[in-house]
């Protein structure tokens, strides 16, 4: 499965990524291209550094959503990709664009979605006075962190603690899961029936199945 990852930032979930993959842990999943809605942005110093192609889309150089995402999905053909995984990466896409990659798109959030979609999910979470808070990988669809979700951890939010810090454990966990998830996306081994996420054959839902991320 040739797959992009999209970003917008620091690219820390696309480093754990590219460090899977040099171990040798995400086939038959084989990241292929990064692409960044910013330039100059840390995640594409990372990607050219482990020899990926680094592209920006600037989404600012186009007049609307619709021609930037043209703009973006032809990037991605040209490279082949089957597959997209958003790791940080900050703006919305259209139907048209998910329509193109069906169960195809992952996204990681930082936080236990349905609670706290969207931007600050740290801060969120912290002005909430939740006592637990963590990060979901989800299915892409039309809304803002509403997708089907595939797998979760739960991060506890600690006295002292400021939406950085808060934010930094809650990464450590995505560091983690969101390079099984690809993984196990690549194999094959993820189903989605309605909202319900499986992995075949077992049928465990991901956090019920912790072996077989
Ligand atoms: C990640 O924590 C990701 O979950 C979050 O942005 C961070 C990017 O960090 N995404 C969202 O909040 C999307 N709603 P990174 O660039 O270091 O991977």
């Amino acid at each position: 499965m040739r797959f992009a990852v999209l970003v917008s930032g620091s690219g820390t979930n696309l480093q754990a990524l590219l460090d899977a993959e040099g171990r040798g842990e995400l086939a038959p999943a084989r990241l292929v291209v990064v692409v960044s809605n910013r330039p100059d942005v840390r995640a594409l110093d990372r990607a050219r550094a482990a020899g990926k192609p680094a592209i920006t889309v600037d989404h600012k150089a186009f007049a609307g959503r619709e021609a930037f995402e043209r703009a973006l999905l032809a990037e991605l053909a040209i490279h082949g990709v089957e597959a997209v995984v958003l790791a940080g990466f900050m703006r919305v896409l259209t139907a048209t664009f998910i329509g193109a990659f069906p169960q195809r798109i992952v996204n990681t959030h930082p936080a236990l979605l349905p609670a706290f979609p969207g931007t600050d999910a740290a801060g969120q979470a912290l002005a909430h006075g939740v006592k637990l808070t963590g990060m979901s990988v989800h299915f892409v669809d039309a809304g803002v962190d509403t997708g089907p979700i595939i797998a979760q951890r739960a991060v506890r939010v600690l006295p002292g603690d400021d939406a950085a810090a808060l934010q930094r454990r809650i990464q450590a966990e995505e560091h983690r899961v969101l390079p099984r998830v690809v993984q196990a996306l690549a194999a094959g081994r993820i189903t989605c029936e309605g909202r319900r996420v499986l992995i075949a054959p077992a049928g465990a839902s991901l956090d019920d199945a912790d072996e077989l991320l």
